[in-house]
């Protein structure tokens, strides 16, 4: 027999505790292995004991219900939080929802759905901990919170064509900062119509900025916590990093507004060290709300007449809005792409340095992708690795001198 799942009961009453108890003490495969009557007790047994299911209860003294299911979702991920409640009030179950809770039962329990109800959670919270054991890489452990003294750098890729290699660059360089650093990454796709970083992740999308887009507009910017924003981020299962994907249907990026994305801005550097955007290629008041909260907007192109055309004429739009086009530091993609366009060309066309080269590197690139690990990952030898590494090493060095002489 497998081992039994292990519960945890967090529940104001003692009463309804020793119920629970009673009830789950019939079945064989079901273990307590601690009790509280308060949030915070209950995340003391977590640190110390292994578990599969919490109860809990959403009228906790010392604690809101989903800022408390949040508190022990994101510290432990391995374990399903099933909400006790006398609600029914579906924006509250909502809220308890986004905030992680894999399921709900209304009080008074029924016996069968509790018991039902735990082994279903705890078997899909079992296969998943085993598949991720699999998949875990090296020296990436689970996400450590901790305090941020600074605000997090907000890091832009921008291109004005499809195709060449944005998305790319946005995925390997937020992975490659959570590998290389340790410290908290986010990614946000706001590429709203043609968002791939969730399938290119391999990551489902439980949530997306349209159910951020949706809280805001229900209750209002002031009333979303930066950690209830944090709750409707997937995390990429190898790194750690947390992404805010793009809505799953094209026709829904035009409800995303500069105003979500604003409030976004305020929030995410509050959270993490780092925030990379894989930001859209239109002109407009997105882009430009997007390219202003950068400290470091990096504009992809490659040696290519039509994407430097219009490479050139967002650069130029950008000037029209006001927007100082010397921030912006170009990355050379397929700079080794035989085509008869040198970097100089490339220079002179843009009116702008090169920082940075990235050569082609053959179909691995696209293979890695397609298998939803960015070549980082999969191809750490390949030259496009090597290319963001290097990126990535003076992307860091040049914050950590930044802090030095803050
Ligand atoms: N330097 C490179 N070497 C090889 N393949 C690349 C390189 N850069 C991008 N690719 C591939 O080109 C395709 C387009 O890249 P993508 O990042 O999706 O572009 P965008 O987001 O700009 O539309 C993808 O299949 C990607 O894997
Ligand atoms: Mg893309």
């Amino acid at each position: 027999m497998n081992d039994p799942y292990r519960i945890l009961i967090v529940e104001r009453l003692p009463e309804i505790r020793a119920l629970l108890t009673t009830t789950l003490s019939f079945h064989h495969d079901m273990q307590i292995v601690g009790q509280a009557g308060t949030a915070s007790e209950g995340l003391e047994i977590l640190q110390t004991t292994e578990i599969d299911v919490v109860l809990l209860a959403d009228d906790l003294p010392d604690m809101e219900g989903p800022k408390a299911i949040w508190q022990y979702t994101t510290r432990e991920r391995d374990l399903a939080v099933v909400v006790l409640t006398t609600a029914f009030d579906t924006w509250h179950l909502r809220r308890c929802m986004m905030a992680g809770a894999r399921s709900y039962l209304t009080k008074p329990i029924d016996n069968t759905t509790l018991v039902e109800t735990i082994r279903e959670v705890a078997e899909r919270v079992r296969s998943e901990r085993s598949e991720r054991r699999k998949k875990m890489v090296p020296g990436t452990g689970p996400l450590v919170m901790r305090p941020i003294t600074q605000k997090g750098k907000v890091i832009v890729v921008f291109g004005a064509k499809g195709g060449v290699g944005k998305t790319m660059l946005a995925i390997n360089l937020a992975v490659g900062l959570r590998m290389s650093t340790k410290s908290s990454t986010a990614l946000l796709d706001a590429d709203l119509s043609f968002g791939d970083c969730g399938l290119l992740l391999d990551i489902k999308p439980t949530h997306t900025i349209s159910d951020f887009a949706d809280a805001y507009n229900d209750i209002g910017a002031d009333a979303l916590e930066a950690e209830f924003v944090k709750g409707l981020m997937p995390r990429h299962e190898q790194t750690g990093v947390r992404v805010m994907l793009g809505p799953t249907r094209p026709e829904h990026s035009e409800l995303i507004t500069s105003e979500h994305l604003q409030q976004l801005f305020v929030l995410l550097p509050r959270l993490f060290d780092w925030i990379v955007i894989n930001c859209p290629q239109s002109y407009d008041d997105r882009t430009l709300t997007i390219l202003e909260a950068a400290d470091l907007a990096l504009l992809i192109v490659v040696p290519e007449i039509g994407a430097l055309k219009n490479a050139r004429h967002f650069l130029a739009v950008l000037n029209a809005l006001g927007y100082d086009e010397r921030q912006v530091k170009v990355v050379l993609n397929r700079h080794n792409s035989r085509v008869g366009i040198s970097p100089k060309d490339v220079e002179q066309w843009l009116s702008l340095p090169i920082t940075y080269r990235i050569p082609s590197g053959g179909p691995t690139v696209t293979a890695s992708a397609n298998r939803g690990i960015p070549v980082l990952i999969a191809e750490p030898r390949n030259r496009v690795s090597q290319a963001i590494l290097g990126i990535l090493r003076t992307i860091i060095e040049e914050r950590e001198n930044e802090e030095l002489s803050a």
